[in-house]
């Protein structure tokens, strides 16, 4: 049964031009699916429920949405974006238009956008508020690799900004200077972005959804798993784990609800409403972690307006903690709707 709002709204959706998917996904092949998968699962689950739904294709044209606000005057703009003008930080800048438009919208204010998509910054706004974070150096493109002599291998190097495991693989872990400069140049190559290397937190992978503004809910923390690693491998969430689905068969890839104690889940469930609160989240968010033997949290990063897709870990966490999918996206709605904008979030 589809939940019905008591309000019908207007509600444009920005998307990337190219991810402005059809009313039936039938014809498509797998991969092209899958790229337009959270797309199409919001915008027919919004039409579902009742709601008057503008998909709006953008690239580079702030007027697009401009025009679309005069047109379609919505109650909210559904914000999927993750880039514009092919440029991933570009998003908080589109946010920010929607703000100054006074526009109500989905997600993430730009404040927020801005110090989560930095992984240095995030983490050294959580050493000020005394959070134990992994020790790391940023490394700037056109800069020669000098590991300063505190940060002790081994050493996970990845991109400052890049999302979704760009860059991201086994290799990515080294034990000494010489792989260190390799790794760090490559993500200058690869990414052109600067590079973070971080001290390797061995342990459990774990997420935590989070939905709100100044009144934050957390839904059940969920943990990446491989239960056929094979020897000598890491539990690293690399390019393949995520994206590749016959390196995930491989190795028996699966996400579930993480099965901790009451002590644990209270402790994880704290902190990541502290975290949340001093990185200015509002909206939705994922945090990423590892979970040491010890029983220690590291926030390896977090992620403002993560994937919602149907089925993916945001939606699957939120089922898990009692909320369908449809209510689901009406409540990143109504949060959106409560939000009161920059001058009001700290
Ligand atoms: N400091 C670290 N210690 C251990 N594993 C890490 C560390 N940093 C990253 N990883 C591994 O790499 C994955 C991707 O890193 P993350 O910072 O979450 O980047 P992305 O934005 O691409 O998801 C993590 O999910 C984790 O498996
Ligand atoms: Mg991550």
């Amino acid at each position: 049964m589809t939940f019905e709002p008591k309000k019908k709204l207007r509600i444009i959706v920005l998307v990337h031009q190219d991810l402005v998917p059809p009313d039936s996904l039938d014809e498509l092949s797998d991969k092209d699916k899958l790229e337009v998968k959270t797309e199409y699962d919001v915008i027919t689950t919004l039409k579902k429920m009742g709601h008057e739904v503008y998909p709006i294709g953008l690239y580079n044209q702030l007027n697009v949405i401009g025009n679309a606000l005069m047109e379609h005057k919505p109650h909210i703009a559904f914000n999927l974006l993750e880039e514009f003008h092919g440029y991933p930080l570009y998003d908080q800048h589109v946010v920010s238009y929607l703000e100054l438009m006074k526009q109500a919208y989905t997600g993430c204010n730009p404040r927020g956008l801005t110090l989560a998509h930095d992984k240095a910054l995030t983490k050294m706004i959580l050493a000020y508020h005394r959070l134990q974070v992994p020790n790391f150096a940023v490394f700037p493109i056109n800069r020669k690799v000098r590991r300063p002599k505190r940060l002790k291998f081994p050493l996970l190097v990845k991109s400052i900004s890049e999302e979704g495991s760009v860059g991201i693989a086994q290799a990515s872990l080294v034990h000494d200077d010489e792989k260190l400069t390799q790794r760090v140049e490559f993500i200058h190559r690869q990414n052109k972005t600067a590079a973070i290397a971080e001290q390797y937190i061995k342990g459990r992978e774990i997420y935590v959804g989070l939905i709100g503004n100044q009144n934050i809910q957390t839904y059940a923390p969920w943990e990446l798993v491989m239960e056929k690693l094979p020897e000598g491998s890491e539990n690293i969430a690399t390019l393949k784990v995520k994206w590749d689905p016959a390196y995930q068969e491989r190795v028996g890839l699966a996400t579930r609800a993480a099965g901790l104690t009451p002590e644990q889940h209270k402790t994880l469930e704290r902190l990541s409403k502290r975290i949340y609160r001093y990185l200015f989240l509002s909206g939705y968010a994922r945090l990423d972690y590892r979970m040491t033997e010890e029983g220690q949290f590291y926030l390896l990063e977090a992620n403002p307006n993560p994937q919602i897709a149907r089925d993916e870990d945001f939606a699957d966490s939120a089922a898990h903690s009692g909320v369908p999918y449809d209510q689901l996206l009406q409540k990143i709605i109504t949060v959106g709707l409560n939000y009161q904008g920059a001058g009001q979030v700290t």
